[in-house]
């Protein structure tokens, strides 16, 4: 299998020639030659990025868990398919075989069944790092039924607004989590958010930490018992390649959370592709993801481009500082992990740690290290280099977006020269630019532009669950035929791109995507606020941390400042999750606004960021003198 690994640097470059010259080729054989169909395509490709409209393999027919699991049968039924490490180190890791998973995953897929679940439902699933998470996930891909996996650490509010929004049937959850030396009741999450979601009528709910948890009857059901008696063998359901596989949500910049949709044949073609090349997985490595299932990382190079290739992909319950630092190396020693990715927050908090927890692990298995989800710093990088890969191990700075499915500029290990905070070369198939603000593309190098892809490739996102106006609105509009990233770059003379980061208002905290409008929603819904405003500023740790400027509705007395934060950030991690509470929070009588009322948010920035100097042109400003006031009370 797989006969798409790229071996050298000019290899590379022909291959990029090639797969741009005649994309459509390029992307055809590829297909072709690696993955089982139950029929082959009429057409590769038909797209029109003005309405816009994305179809590849047209006509195809197949099930991406029969590549995942059932053609590997044959060879590698004995080969571990998942290795699960528990967060207690106490607990014994599992390894379940291709064969085992097959099963697992067979079973599972008849309980949904027996639920009366069919093709084109939709599942949510809110559950921990354990295998029922991977399994389940590719149970309803057996049945065509479309995962909408919501990450496990969000609020009851947030899982109600998405189970609700793409209309799921059912939840799989868990009785509880396990975090570190925390516990975690996801079903009393569950039930509260249900409170709010009529259409669902049924719950199954996986066993974890034995915590007692009120069933509600006829709706809630104990997940094992139903396993037990279900069969071992359910037939894959056949799709159209362009059927939705799974939707999964992202913060937009306002408004309610975006349902990414992605379909089956070309995003299975396209992670598989990726996964092979950008970590340069061989058959004997065991590779490690550090990602939640919950994110776009995790669906695709946890699940579905290891599991396409035969990998062996790791799934880790726990956290980096449990039960100490170490935590991270010792799992790499202790498996003899050959490939590690994590994000860049990770490696800064690991960093600040004293360096005896590495040193004391046996690291020499890794060949190839991984960084995703923000702009890796140079000090981090160096720490990554140094320490963790011993300078013998390539860094993939690995740029993309829950939007685009799968990795879209990274460097190929030992292939592509690394230069730290450069993300590097685009993968075959990918034709990025790179656009100033009036909408022309700019053809000089070393220039700060946003960044645009001109070109479809396989797995880009097909719309927004039940709004494609919005995903028009959002990717399409602001330059004319291109598909827009919303991030900053600049391109350097040899044609590397660094990403500079959003320019539209969503704010990356320890790697997740927050936007501000639904932050400040929910702030202002706080009976004391009149207003509110929230920008990012440099963190050490998270990479940008929040910032919220509150109006009160009366000038409130110091006294009662710091009972009003606890109370705004409760609020926060009611509505949305812990992730998006706010770390400095000033009260203010104003916020700078233009003559149209709106805030500027330039100034606020360089405030949250103590960059007062240079705070740019205030004379448009309505209220300039409210300028020096935030200054002085800066915190
Ligand atoms: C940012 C995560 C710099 C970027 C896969 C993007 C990065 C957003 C990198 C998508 C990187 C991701 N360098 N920035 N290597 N990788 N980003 O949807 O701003 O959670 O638009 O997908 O993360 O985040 P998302």
């Amino acid at each position: 299998m797989s006969n798409y690994h790229i071996k050298h640097l000019e290899e590379y470059y022909k291959i990029y020639r090639k797969s741009v010259r005649e994309p459509e080729v390029f992307w055809e054989k590829i297909a072709e030659e690696n993955f089982t169909w139950y029929k082959k395509w009429d057409n590769v490709l038909e797209w029109d990025f003005k309405k816009p409209e994305v179809k590849w393999y047209q006509g195809a027919k197949l099930n991406i868990t029969e590549n995942c699991i059932d053609r590997h049968l044959s060879t590698k039924g004995n080969k571990t398919a998942i290795l699960f490490e528990p967060n207690n180190p106490g607990e014994e890791t599992q390894h379940i075989t291709y064969n085992q998973l097959h099963e697992r995953v067979n079973r599972f897929a008849n309980v949904l069944k027996n639920e009366g679940l069919k093709k084109g439902d939709r599942v949510c699933i809110y559950l921990p790092m354990i295998p029922d998470l991977a399994v389940s996930v590719l149970a309803c891909a057996r049945i065509g039924a479309i995962h909408s996996v919501v990450f496990a650490g969000f609020s009851a509010t947030a899982l109600s607004t998405r189970i609700n929004d793409s209309d799921c049937k059912i939840v799989i959850t868990s009785d509880g989590s396990y975090r570190g030396n925390k516990t975690i009741d996801l079903k009393k999450i569950v039930d509260e958010a249900l409170n709010d979601c009529a259409g669902v009528n049924s719950v199954l709910v996986a066993k974890r930490i034995n915590s007692e948890v009120t069933m509600k009857e006829g709706r809630d059901k104990w997940l094992q018992p139903l396993l037990n008696n279900a069969s071992s063998e359910c037939e894959p359901e056949v799709m159209d390649a362009e059927d939705p596989l799974f939707i999964l949500y992202t913060s937009g910049s306002t408004g309610k959370p975006k349902g990414m949709v992605h379909t089956t044949a070309g995003y299975m073609v396209y992670t598989a592709y990726t996964f092979k090349n950008v970590f340069n997985y061989k058959d004997d490595d065991i590779y490690w993801c550090t990602a939640d299932i919950g994110w776009i990382t995790g669906h695709s190079y946890i699940v579905y481009g290891p599991l396409t290739n035969g990998a062996t992909t790791v799934m880790f319950e726990g956290v980096p500082s449990y039960p100490d630092y170490g935590r991270f190396w010792e799992i790499v020693e202790k498996h003899k992990i050959t490939q590690f990715y994590t994000a860049p927050t990770a490696i800064r908090a690991l960093a600040k740690e004293h360096l005896d927890y590495t040193t004391k692990h046996d690291l020499s298995s890794l060949k190839v290290l991984g960084s995703v989800g923000e702009p890796i710093n140079e000090e981090a990088w160096h720490w990554y280099n140094d320490h963790i890969g011993k300078k013998k191990s390539p860094i993939v700075d690995t740029w993309w977006q829950t939007e685009t499915g799968g990795i879209l500029i990274s460097p190929l290990p030992n292939i592509t020269p690394t230069i730290p905070t450069y993300a590097s070369l685009p993968l075959p198939g990918i034709q990025p630019c790179l656009m100033d603000e009036k909408g022309k593309e700019i053809i000089e190098n070393q220039i700060d532009g946003r960044l645009c892809i001109k070109y479809p490739w396989p797995s880009i996102a097909r719309t927004i669950w039940g709004n494609h106006q919005r995903y028009k609105e959002t990717y399409f509009s602001a330059y004319k035929n291109k598909y827009f990233t919303g991030d900053g770059a600049m391109r350097n003379t040899i044609g590397y791109y660094r990403i500079t980061g959003r320019v539209d208002d969503v704010i990356i905290v320890s790697g997740h995507n927050l936007g501000t409008a639904p932050i400040e929603d929910v702030i202002n819904e706080h009976p004391a606020v009149a207003e509110s405003a929230i920008v990012g500023f440099p963190h050490d740790v998270k990479g940008n941390a929040l910032y919220g400027y509150v109006i009160l509705k009366e000038t409130g007395d110091e006294n009662s400042f710091d009972k009003l934060r606890k109370e705004i950030n409760q609020m926060i991690t009611e509505h949305i999750g812990p992730i998006a509470k706010l770390n400095k929070i000033q009260f203010t009588p104003g916020l700078p606004k233009t003559r149209s009322g709106k805030i500027m948010r330039r100034i606020l920035r360089k405030i949250a960021a103590n960059e007062t100097d240079n705070l740019g042109d205030t004379s448009t400003l309505l209220n300039p003198e409210i300028v020096q006031e935030i200054i002085d009370n800066s915190l």
